[in-house]
């Protein structure tokens, strides 16, 4: 049976006992829900990649709360990493860094890299220090669906797979984290995120590197992934076939109500058009159409900027690139 207890001290103290056990628990961060547990050891790890039936290919993230963690963790840090680190730690910025040999092979899926993050959430952060030890979490969806952003989603995807779900409400950003990594001195990028490249840029003063990622280096690149169970597609001009007239079709828009056909549900990511409000919204808008129980789902493109091109990332995923 899961339990669903509010994110108070008393419930994280419990969770971190239960981390410390070896158990799993799911956990809010300031990106999306994460499934955690000691990334120190395996058979822990393991329940993970079995709750999520996630590929044993496909490594974690090490979420610690303090730089003496980062030490138990990774063997040195790159200058440029080291710089961004203190500017946007606490936060949602991922760095793939050597791993030290300590970490069981399982956490990094067999790769002599280690990917760390020092989350902004209080509460992620007090279970972690409780727990006295990194956490090893992804994002808390079963493998290939859409990330959650707040407690109930957790539980609707993971049901009895997980024991305790600390509930502290709706993630702040909503989408995950910016996942980079040096390389001969140069910064790439393997997964766009709530932090921007043009932040990063600001911060290195030269190029973010982007590279199409081979597959074993960020698995989470697979060509399905951040899938709702409705089928997605993209929407390319504005004009919808004759074929779909008569289709129940949920769109999700960007900061407007499409004038171009009538739709059975419409979700407006932003009326502003701020690409930070549309990223808060992403993941809970798209499970809300997804339960409504539509033919298919229509989204609309949004601004490939800033925030922008991390929503267009789960989007072109989402879809697999099927556009109508
Ligand atoms: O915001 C986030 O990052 C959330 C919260 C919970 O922190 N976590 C998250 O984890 O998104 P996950 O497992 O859903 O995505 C982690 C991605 C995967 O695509 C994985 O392949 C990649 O990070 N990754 C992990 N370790 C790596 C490594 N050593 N080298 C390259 N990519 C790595
Ligand atoms: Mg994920």
């Amino acid at each position: 049976m899961t339990k669903i207890l509010p994110a108070d001290l008393k419930n994280i103290y419990l969770a971190s006992e239960m981390i410390k056990k070896g158990k799993i628990v799911a956990f809010p961060t300031e990106t999306v829900y994460g499934l955690g547990a000691d990334a120190f050891n395996p058979t822990a790890v393991a329940l993970i990649f079995e709750a999520k039936r996630r590929p044993k290919f496909d490594p974690l993230i090490v979420h610690i709360s303090n730089y003496k963690m980062l030490e138990l963790v990774a063997k040195e840090i790159p200058k440029e990493i080291e710089k961004l680190i203190q500017i946007f730690w606490p936060g949602p910025l991922t760095v793939v860094l050597p791993k030290k040999d300590e970490i069981p092979a399982l956490t990094t899926a067999g790769l002599q890299t280690v990917a760390v993050r020092m989350p902004q959430h209080p509460v992620a952060l007090k279970l972690i220090s409780l727990s006295d030890t990194p956490i090893a979490a992804p994002s808390a969806n079963p493998f290939g669906k859409l990330s959650p952003t707040n407690a109930e989603q957790v539980y609707k995807g993971l049901k009895d797979k997980v024991d305790l779900i600390l509930d502290g409400g709706p993630s702040p950003i909503g989408i995950e984290s910016t996942i980079i990594k040096e390389e001969n001195g140069d910064i790439y990028l393997l997964r766009p995120g709530s932090i921007s490249i043009e932040d990063i840029e600001k911060i290195i003063e030269k190029k973010v590197r982007l590279r199409e990622i081979p597959k074993i280096e960020a698995p989470g690149s697979f060509p399905s992934h951040y899938a709702p169970q409705t089928p997605l597609f993209l929407l390319k001009g504005e004009k919808l076939p004759k074929e779909f007239s008569k289709k129940r079709i949920g769109f999700l828009a960007f900061s407007s109500k499409p004038k171009f056909a009538k739709f059975q549900e419409i979700r407006i990511l932003s009326k502003k058009g701020d690409l930070k409000e549309a990223a808060k919204n992403f993941f809970s808008y798209l499970y809300e159409l997804d339960s409504l129980n539509l033919d298919l789902i229509l989204a609309e493109k949004v601004p490939q900027k800033g925030l922008g091109l991390a929503i267009m990332d789960r989007l072109k995923k989402a879809s697999q690139n099927k556009f109508i």
